[in-house]
């Protein structure tokens, strides 16, 4: 067979994968109507020139050694200031970003994926100037996304936490490389205008997260607390979290707001993160 053809069959099953690929996530949206639900059914992944199918792991199959430690940390990725009051310390839950616990693989509506994480840490943290372990890194999200204190290193909160971690990690830890972790900055070279933003605000993201930031829609049950997270002020991320940063705040809406709706244009989710990033909210104490 000439190579012709065989870059011309590689690039047809490509495509179809990544036809197959928009299918789940818009099949998953449709479903998934709770906000804390994982995706059961398999996506594609690229492995080498290959794709495969890649199920995510379920925290209710660990096993009995460690299932109620994994499942302890999937609740508190869940309802953090619930099963974490003494650490947790606004109305944001680690799934408010980190989309049903982490457990998804990035990309469009899917949140900050934490699937693989085990396998990038220890790891140089350009923010605390230093190589920070994989505790350290949740510690930041404590201190910062939940403006709080960081659970101490021995304490069953943090190891109940990092064997969730460990458990939705371990079939990506296999694989070469992880590609979905974290938010890549957006490549628009468009100036931010928060003035923009705050229009853009009021007509896509208002009805749910308030004209004033501070979320709500119905308290669901004492555990769950807001069904809609706040965006600024007193409840919400302080200013040292990485949301507060235009770099991951922007391609972060850009990704995954409206919620599991992700509508806006790359000028306009810069324009509205420069709004949310003019507004007040608590300040960090390094
Ligand atoms: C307000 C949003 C927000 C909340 C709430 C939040 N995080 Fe994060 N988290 C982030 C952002 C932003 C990053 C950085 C992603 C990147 O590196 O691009 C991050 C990164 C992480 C990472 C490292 C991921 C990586 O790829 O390096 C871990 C682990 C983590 N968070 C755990 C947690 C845990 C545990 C909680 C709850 C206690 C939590 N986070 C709550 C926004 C949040
Ligand atoms: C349909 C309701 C809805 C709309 C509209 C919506 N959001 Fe959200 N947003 C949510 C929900 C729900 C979450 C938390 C997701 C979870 O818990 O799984 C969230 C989370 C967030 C977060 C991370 C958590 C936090 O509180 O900081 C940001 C930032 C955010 N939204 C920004 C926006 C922006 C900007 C818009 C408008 C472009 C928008 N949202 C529109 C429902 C919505």
């Amino acid at each position: 067979m000439s190579k012709i053809f065989l870059n011309l069959m590689f690039i047809f099953v490509v495509a179809c994968g990544l036809a197959y690929i928009g299918h789940l996530h818009s099949r998953a949206s449709l479903w998934s109507a709770g906000s804390c639900e994982s995706l059961k059914e398999p996506y594609l992944i690229a492995h080498g020139r290959v794709l495969r199918e890649f199920t995510l792991m379920d925290p209710e199959q660990a096993p009995a050694a460690i299932n109620s430690s994994v499942m302890r940390g999937y609740n508190l990725f869940l309802h953090t200031a619930y099963y974490a009051p003494h650490y947790a310390k606004n109305e944001l839950s680690c799934c408010s970003c980190h989309f049903t616990g982490g457990n998804t693989l990035g990309g469009i509506n899917g949140g900050i994926s934490l699937v693989g994480v085990t396998k990038i840490y220890p790891q140089y943290s350009e923010r605390d100037k230093k190589t920070i372990s994989l505790t350290e890194r949740i510690n930041n999200c404590f201190r910062r996304s939940l403006n709080g204190v960081p659970p101490p290193e021995n304490s069953r909160e943090m190891y109940d936490l990092v064997n969730y971690i460990k458990w939705i990690s371990a079939k990506a830890e296999k694989l070469d490389k992880v590609t979905w972790l974290g938010l890549n900055a957006l490549k628009s070279t468009h100036k931010p205008d928060a003035q923009e933003g705050h229009k853009l605000y009021l007509q896509f993201c208002a009805a749910c997260h308030q004209v004033d930031g501070s979320g709500g829609g119905n308290i669901l049950t004492p555990e769950d607390g807001k069904a809609i997270p706040p965006l600024w002020g007193p409840n919400s991320f302080n200013d040292g979290a990485g949301m507060n940063n235009i770099k991951k705040l922007a391609p972060f809406i850009y990704l995954n707001m409206p919620y599991q709706q992700a509508a806006l244009s790359e000028s306009e989710a810069l324009d509205v993160a420069a709004y949310l990033i003019s507004q007040p909210r608590p300040q960090f104490n390094p």
